[in-house]
């Protein structure tokens, strides 16, 4: 089965990401290369990047022009904001992976409010499903990782970026990502890619790298069936 990646920074000139076609497409050749058959952009909406439904639609439309070997969908790198909740609440489908219920969600990094379950509950409510991005990159989680815990039972999928668990982040996210996946709380392993040379669209190495953890077959879920369900629509319990 081929690999699917649901999250990348692979279009050009929308946020941190790709800063040009050329590396759009070296960094689409990689994943292919990687064995990735399916990749979703998913562009910043945070305070810096605004997010442009219809243009990052657009992009990708000629994204699937220049790269007719890999599928794409197009979702959102969606930061947990008062304003972007808002927005999301009154569209439940302008954010999440192409037409499904699935939101990525990025939490800040300077704290988690109280009301942290209500909005994500809020969120399942509005037809929603919420996957969790990188919560071994965020430092209130690594600092109380029972919080990634608390989502995961409330039903959030635990998305952890596949270079923290090969240790390009350092110790501390490659040891969390170890952790989560000896609880069983890991749903998908994604790139989270922006570029050719440092955080590239690469998971073999992190598949790899889960399997010693939870065994081959669970492990090639995190970045097989797992995502395909995701991109398809169809439940995942
Ligand atoms: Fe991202």
């Amino acid at each position: 089965m081929a690999m699917v990646d649901i999250h990348s920074h692979i279009l050009p000139n929308v946020d941190d990401g790709s800063n040009s076609w050329e590396t759009t497409e070296a960094m689409c050749r990689i994943a292919f290369e990687d064995g990735i058959r399916h990749m979703v952009a998913t562009p910043h909406a945070n305070f810096d990047y605004y997010y442009d439904r219809d243009g990052h639609q657009a992009l990708l439309e000629e994204l699937r022009a220049r790269m007719p070997e890999m599928q794409f969908s197009l979702g959102c790198d969606f930061h947990l904001s008062y304003d972007n909740i808002e927005d999301a609440l009154k569209h439940p489908r302008k954010y999440t992976i192409g037409h499904t219920r699935y939101l990525l969600v990025e939490f800040s990094d300077y704290g988690i409010s109280r009301q942290m379950p209500e909005v994500l509950y809020s969120l399942h409510l509005a037809g929603m499903r919420t996957i969790i991005t990188h919560p071994e990159r965020n430092v209130v989680m690594q600092r109380d990782p029972e919080i990634v815990k608390s989502m995961a039972e409330m039903g959030c999928i635990i998305q952890i970026t596949a270079n923290s668990l090969t240790g390009f982040w350092g110790k501390a996210p490659q040891k969390l990502c170890e952790s989560f996946l000896k609880q069983g709380i890991v749903g998908v392993i994604a790139s989270d890619a922006h570029s050719t040379k440092r955080r590239v669209p690469v998971l073999s190495e992190a598949c790899a790298a889960a399997a010693k953890i939870v065994g081959e077959e669970k492990a090639r879920a995190m970045v097989e069936s797992t995502p395909l369900a995701i991109v398809k629509d169809e439940p995942i319990d």
